[in-house]
């Protein structure tokens, strides 16, 4: 079958779409139609199916005979370990720590916060909580307490786990300190933490409040999976909103299952017993879809690394390990092998490696530039796909389903959408454009599974940021345009988040740090374009009359704010203080022509400026840290 017979397929009749994709499920209780549309527009998918998805990743292939295929594989080049865990181990390690949070309490539905660096047993504490049916929450490990601490308030968790610390190439990210100091700000305090003391540090814990790992396992009773309804969350994800405050992402059992089982052969083309590797971070979307639970329901070996695509310890670390595990699909961001190609441009450490594996490299989480592409292609002589989709989908929106049919590659273009996505590019009134015009881009409602029903505890924020805009879609947040072909075409967002090394921030939220500090008046950030990175934050800082501190002192401290508020992860390093802001006559904030300025692009003077001079002191601004032109 050819991507349009699979598409057409789904447009006429999703019902038996969904339904067929659902036979690769184990159900506890199967379910009788695939969509609820009862409650339109808030949809769900084969709600009235019983479950576990444990059972789906780990247990049901031992019972198949996998179990001594290897699972997962650990590959730290920081700690310079490699480690494997046959699916019948990872079944008898989660089955007993999801045991022993059962004693100490923990149940269906109970939140648990897991906060936890690239070892595999983040993907044991998560698959542990969806035994049980417990709902967990994964946090970076880049982000600061003052983050933690919000999630902490927004979902409640019963029980963190967390472990004594990460470990980046420059130094020990101290898990344990920012976790307490987490637990101190927030207003809701777990029950009981549980901590995985790695040999490079081990934490002090608090006496009757934290459990070591393993003495809190020793000789608990294993637990059973506990089959759960088709629409129960399987887990909270937070995101970059548009205000400080994240947004928690739901994602219910069923649809995730089915769907994400879906993506494994007819997007990365991998059939069970091959491995997989998305060299990403359980944190984020991708690692919660591809790292752990895609390819573990679909049977395959995922590989968990700890490293960076330079500098542990060179720029050749993607390609051994794909080499030494025989990987067949690799999936990262585009930054990462920006990176690599900086260090390496002419792909000479290819040549230490056997890539024969190797079938497709796939990138997504930010705009794949066409050079980026170009090279990566000319290195590994394999298909290199572009692919689109966000944390509120959990999968691709538009792709290229190399299991399907390798359309051909259009650079720029994330390709095409993916059966369930009817992709639409509105005008501000929700008109339809024309082919090749720019628009908000919005998927026409329902949803497919696996997609977010809702945000946690946060129904009417749910249906003000995603379908109020434009009645009857789902607002994606970007905008693009599709061509005669009908390939898609990312192009920025309409909203504030920007993107910096793959990850999702909202210069909003920085904005609120800044705005906190004593001396500053108003504030503005802005995404300029980064040859690394993508974007990299830049903010403008106007000071309250009669300050006398130096400019220097102010952005030090606003940097060190911004670190310890949001984390490392915000890359937050420059800002330059400014008499006034450019802004409309009405008051707003003119961003996008500060954006234009400092990636000196070529931009119309705005009608409703309120003073253009106030460009030129922007521009010297942007150019004294090194943009709009510097030398
Ligand atoms: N825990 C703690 N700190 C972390 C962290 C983690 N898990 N991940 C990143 N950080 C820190 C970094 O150490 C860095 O701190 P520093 O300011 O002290 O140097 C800061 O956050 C910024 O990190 P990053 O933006 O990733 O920059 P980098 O210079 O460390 O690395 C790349 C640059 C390109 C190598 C890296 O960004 C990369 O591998 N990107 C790929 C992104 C990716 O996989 N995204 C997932 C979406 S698919
Ligand atoms: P996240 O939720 O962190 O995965 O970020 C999702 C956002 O990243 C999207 O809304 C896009 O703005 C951007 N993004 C992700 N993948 C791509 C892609 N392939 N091309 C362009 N932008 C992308």
């Amino acid at each position: 079958m050819r991507y349009q017979d699979v598409y057409e397929d789904w447009k006429r009749d999703p019902e038996a779409f969904w339904l067929n994709a659902a036979k690769a499920i184990d159900w506890d209780t199967p379910p009788t139609r695939a969509l609820f549309d009862d409650n339109a527009p808030h949809y769900e998918w084969f709600s009235d199916a019983r479950v576990n998805t444990c059972w789906n990743a780990v247990d049901r292939h031992v019972e198949a005979g996998r179990g001594e295929q290897a699972a997962i594989i650990h590959d730290s080049p920081i700690t310079h370990t490699k480690r494997e865990i046959s699916y019948v181990e990872l079944r008898n390690r989660v089955a007993t720590l999801a045991g022993a949070l059962r004693a100490k309490g923990v149940e269906k539905g109970d939140r648990v916060i897991i906060y936890m660096p690239m070892i595999p047993e983040a993907l044991e504490a998560m698959l542990a909580c969806a035994r049980l049916g417990a709902i967990h929450s994964v946090v970076f490990g880049g982000f600061a307490s003052n983050e933690l601490a919000v999630r902490i308030d927004d979902c409640k968790p019963k029980a963190i786990i967390a472990a004594s610390c990460g470990l980046e190439p420059n130094r020990v990210v101290h898990y344990k300190p920012l976790l307490d100091g987490a637990i101190e700000l927030a207003d809701h305090k777990p029950d009981f933490c549980v901590i995985y003391q790695r040999e490079q540090e081990v934490a002090k814990l608090t006496e009757g409040r934290d459990y070591n790992w393993h003495g809190f396992q020793y000789g608990v009773e294993p637990a059973e999976c506990v089959p759960v309804e088709g629409n129960h969350p399987a887990y909270i994800l937070y995101t970059s909103g548009t205000t400080g405050a994240p947004k928690g992402v739901v994602r219910h059992t069923a649809g995730h299952l089915v769907a994400l089982n879906w993506t494994m052969k007819n997007i990365y083309d991998v059939d069970p017993g091959d491995v997989f590797w998305a060299a990403s971070d359980v944190g984020w979307v991708v690692g919660h879809s591809y790292i752990c639970y895609a390819p573990l329901i679909h049977g395959n070996t995922t590989i968990v690394f700890e490293g960076k695509p330079v500098g542990t310890p060179d720029a050749g670390t993607f390609w051994r390990v794909i080499a030494e595990h025989k990987v067949r699909s690799f999936f990262t961001a585009p930054t990462a092998i920006r990176a690599v190609k900086r260090e390496d441009p002419k792909g000479e450490f290819l040549a230490n490696y056997d890539l024969s594996n190797l079938r497709a490299l796939f990138l997504a989480g930010e705009r794949a530039d066409p050079d980026t592409i170009e090279w990566a292609q000319k290195a590994l002589g394999v298909p290199v796909i572009d692919h689109w989709w966000q944390t509120e989908t959990g999968w691709t929106i538009a792709g290229n389903p190399l299991g399907i049919e390798e359309l051909p590659v259009k650079l720029g273009s994330p390709a095409r959408p993916m059966p369930g996505y009817d992709v639409q590019i509105l005008d501000e009134g929700g008109h339809p454009v024309k082919t090749g015009e720019l628009g908000a881009i919005a998927v026409k409602l329902p949803l497919p599974p696996g997609t977010l029903p809702t945000l946690w505890n946060a129904q009417a924020r749910f249906e003000k940021a995603y379908m109020s805009h434009f009645p009857g879609y789902y607002e994606t947040g970007d905008a693009g345009m599709v061509d005669e072909d009908g390939y898609l075409y990312i192009m920025a967002r309409t909203d504030d988040v920007i993107n910096v090394a793959g990850h999702r921030l909202s210069t909003g939220a920085i904005e609120e740090v800044l705005a906190a500090h004593p001396d500053v008046a108003e504030c503005a950030v802005i995404g300029v374009s980064d040859a690394l990175k993508g974007q990299m934050p830049v903010g403008f800082l106007c000071l309250n009359s009669g300050c006398e501190r130096s400019h220097g002192e102010i952005v030090q401290d606003v940097v060190k704010l911004v670190r310890d508020r949001i984390g490392p992860v915000a890359a937050f390093k420059s800002a330059v203080v400014v008499d006034r802001l450019p802004k409309t006559r009405s008051g707003k904030i003119l961003r996008g022509t500060m954006v234009s300025i400092a990636d000196g692009k070529d931009f119309k003077m705005p009608a409703t400026i309120d003073d253009p001079a106030i460009l030129d002191e922007i521009r010297d601004g942007l150019q004294s840290i090194g943009y709009a032109g510097a030398a």
